[in-house]
């Protein structure tokens, strides 16, 4: 098993907004990335936002624009899971879902090789249970980045019940050559940060379903009077509704607390396709 300063070849699975991040974090640590989607223009649209993500930090001076067009062109799209076999360390960021993601970890896990590491970037699924799904679960582990990962400065790593510590020593270094602190969580649903974000993001949709405020009061309240740097409504648009959505069915039915239910005006938008930023209308419409 590659140690990380020996993880070259980096696999990312997904290329919405999370998994164009992890790649170009991966690009400008200096890994050849190996970027996979089931949707071609979902690949299209990586490279476009990855590349203008680069061009921005070098013009604040985070690198040289040699070294931003040596990140872009470390990143190879590809088109089939059997594309990945020689990656040191493959991470998905696909849909939030368990069955869909136990489904490619066992795809993985045939045809990768023998020492790769495979990571999740879930936002609540157990990697015990990915684990369990593959015959390697010493070498599953979760690695949580947060949006927008070329950003944000946390990496939180999860550990399944038969992760090995190799693995774990591995993956939290690797995190930190890609410039990130990191936090240890526990396999119980939705770790450490979304147990106690989604909570909060619930909240605002039951006070705006309930009519307490506005949308924008709810928001400015939030931002104004707690110092947040967006409110709750605004960062569930930026998220994604149907990532909140689905992390808060994880810890409603794997915790068993009311508290944890999904508001109906969050279930009623992603009914009707309102999945937020990505989709040009959540709460709010992005024009
Ligand atoms: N690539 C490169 N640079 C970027 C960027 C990207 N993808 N996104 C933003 N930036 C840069 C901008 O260029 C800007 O730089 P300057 O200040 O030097 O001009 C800076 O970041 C700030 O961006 P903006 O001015 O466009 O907007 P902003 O000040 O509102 O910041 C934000 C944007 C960083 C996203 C900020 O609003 C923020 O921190 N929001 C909260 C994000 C958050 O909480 N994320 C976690 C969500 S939970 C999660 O991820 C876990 C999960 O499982 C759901
Ligand atoms: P997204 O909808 O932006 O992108 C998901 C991508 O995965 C899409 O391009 C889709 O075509 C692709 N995909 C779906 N199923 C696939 C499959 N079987 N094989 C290959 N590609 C497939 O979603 P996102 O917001 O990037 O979230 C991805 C993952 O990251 C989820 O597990 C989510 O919970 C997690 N996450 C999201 C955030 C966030 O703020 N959005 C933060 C941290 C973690």
């Amino acid at each position: 098993m590659a140690t990380a300063s020996e993880i070259a070849a980096v696999g990312v699975i997904g290329a919405g907004q999370m998994g164009s991040g992890i790649a170009q974090l991966a690009a400008a640590a200096g890994c050849a990335v190996l970027l996979l989607d089931a949707d071609p223009t979902a690949l299209s649209r990586a490279v476009a936002s990855i590349s203008a993500s680069l061009r921005r930090l070098a013009a604040k001076g985070q690198f040289s624009q040699a070294a931003c067009e040596d990140s872009i062109k470390r990143i190879r799209c590809v088109s089939t899971v059997q594309d990945l076999r020689d990656a040191d360390l493959v991470i998905e960021a696909i849909v939030e879902n368990e069955d869909v993601k136990k489904k490619l970890f066992v795809e993985l896990d045939k045809i990768t090789k023998p020492s790769t590491i495979l990571a999740s970037n879930t936002s609540s699924i157990s990697i015990t249970r990915l684990g369990s799904a593959t015959k390697r679960p010493s070498q599953v582990i979760g690695m949580h980045f947060f949006n927008p990962p070329p950003i944000m400065k946390l990496i939180e790593i999860i550990r399944g019940a038969d992760t090995s510590d190799e693995v774990f020593a591995a993956v939290k270094s690797f995190s930190e050559r890609l410039g990130k602190t990191v936090i240890c969580s526990q396999d119980y649903p939705g770790f450490i940060v979304n147990r106690i974000l989604m909570p909060m993001i619930n909240e605002a949709f039951w006070a705006l379903y309930t009519g307490v405020g506005t949308k924008e009061d709810i928001d400015t309240g939030m931002k104004l009077g707690t110092n947040h740097p967006m409110g709750p409504l605004q960062l569930a648009d930026f998220i994604g509704l149907d990532v909140c959505l689905s992390v808060l069915r994880v810890l409603h039915n794997g915790l068993g607390d009311n508290k944890y239910s999904p508001c109906p005006l969050l279930v009623q938008y992603v009914d009707a396709g309102r999945l937020g930023k990505k989709r040009g209308v959540g709460v709010y419409s992005y024009g």
